[in-house]
């Protein structure tokens, strides 16, 4: 589980027929003999790296979930009203809803304006569905919660199986910048697939910024952006039972202003071979790289235009008082 910020990507699952260690060992292998290689950073989140994450949300260059939790900080009430809408009933859906900090902030206004909804938390992680079930009761009287632990979209078809009331769906954190344009794209389109017209669908997007400020959230001083992309190493050694020689690899994130695309990259300093399970022996030539991660920051056009390609409509827009980040709400056409 990624704490604090709300995210877990829904890609971080596997089928629930494979193990999870297997399909993490096919992904692996097949990133490392691909061309160029590449990993995916869904498997960053292992207990470690969740800690790197906080640790990333807290330190002083990783300016996205400042900004974001100041939206939901300042803008709660216009938020929640334009989801309460005419008052019909709802279901709001949070898609990786983590430790739920942010949309804290709304259940507590729902709450007190008596909106009439029912709050289904979505989490790959039991201990996540768990914890929220049992906390949020207690901190939140009266409200209606019905976690599910699962992929999104196996538990967005459960939600529709229990209940038929409107659909609110929260998916914050700018986790759709860690898919591909044509990835998210697609996402957004299998979201809306999954709703009806009228539903929503309040989505947080990083927007394009100084290149300097995008690129130094990426490359922080402290170098948790690097143990972060190297841990992935080290859960390959210690899951997979590889011999990744960290040392070896440099951290090498990169911003391009022109596309928005926040890429990082491990880089090997030698020419060298890991062995993964003593079944796979992967070579590295000297500064042959991995790729890591991306992390698209976007324009509001750019966001427009996904949620027209998807048959979204945007009906609202909020920002942090810099417009580095927006959260807007998409109503399905
Ligand atoms: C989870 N996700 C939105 C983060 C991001 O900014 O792309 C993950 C991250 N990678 C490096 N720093 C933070």
């Amino acid at each position: 589980m990624k704490n604090i910020d709300t995210t877990l990507t829904q890609t971080a699952s596997t089928p629930s027929s494979k193990p999870a260690t297997d399909q993490f060992y096919e992904d692996v292998i097949a990133g490392l003999t691909a061309m160029p290689k590449h990993l995916s950073s869904k498997y960053f989140y292992d207990a470690n790296g969740d800690k790197l994450f906080q640790d990333l949300m807290n330190c002083a260059e990783y300016y996205p979930t400042n900004c974001e939790l100041e939206i939901f900080a300042e803008k709660t009430a216009d938020i929640c009203e334009a989801i309460i809408g005419d008052g019909d009933p709802f279901d709001l859906i949070e898609l990786g809803a983590g430790d739920a900090t942010k949309s804290t902030y709304l259940l507590k206004y729902l709450l007190d304006h008596k909106a009439d909804f029912t709050y289904l938390p979505i989490d790959i992680s039991s201990n996540v569905i768990s914890y929220l079930n049992i906390t949020l009761p207690v901190t939140l009287p009266g409200l209606q919660i019905t976690g599910l632990n699962g992929e999104y979209f196996d538990m967005l078809e459960k939600a529709a199986s229990i209940s038929n009331k409107r659909k609110v769906l929260l998916f914050l954190g700018s986790n759709i910048g860690n898919m591909q344009p044509g990835e998210a794209d697609a996402f957004c389109r299998k979201l809306r697939d999954h709703l009806s017209p009228g539903d929503m669908l309040l989505v947080g997007f990083d927007l394009k910024k100084n290149p300097k400020t995008i690129l130094a959230a990426y490359n922080d001083k402290e170098g948790i952006t690097k143990r972060f992309n190297l841990n992935l190493l080290e859960r390959i050694n210690r899951e997979l039972k590889g011999d990744f020689d960290l040392n070896q690899f440099e951290h090498y994130p990169t911003y391009d202003p022109e596309t928005g695309a926040c890429k990082s990259y491990l880089v090997s300093q030698v020419d060298q071979t890991v062995n993964i399970n003593n079944k796979a022996t992967i070579s590295f030539l000297k500064d042959e790289y991995i790729f890591m991660e991306i992390s698209q920051k976007f324009t509001v056009a750019q966001t427009d235009k996904m949620a027209s390609n998807s048959a979204f409509k945007p009906v609202h827009y909020f920002f942090d008082s810099k417009k580095w980040f927006t959260d807007v709400i998409w109503v399905a056409e």
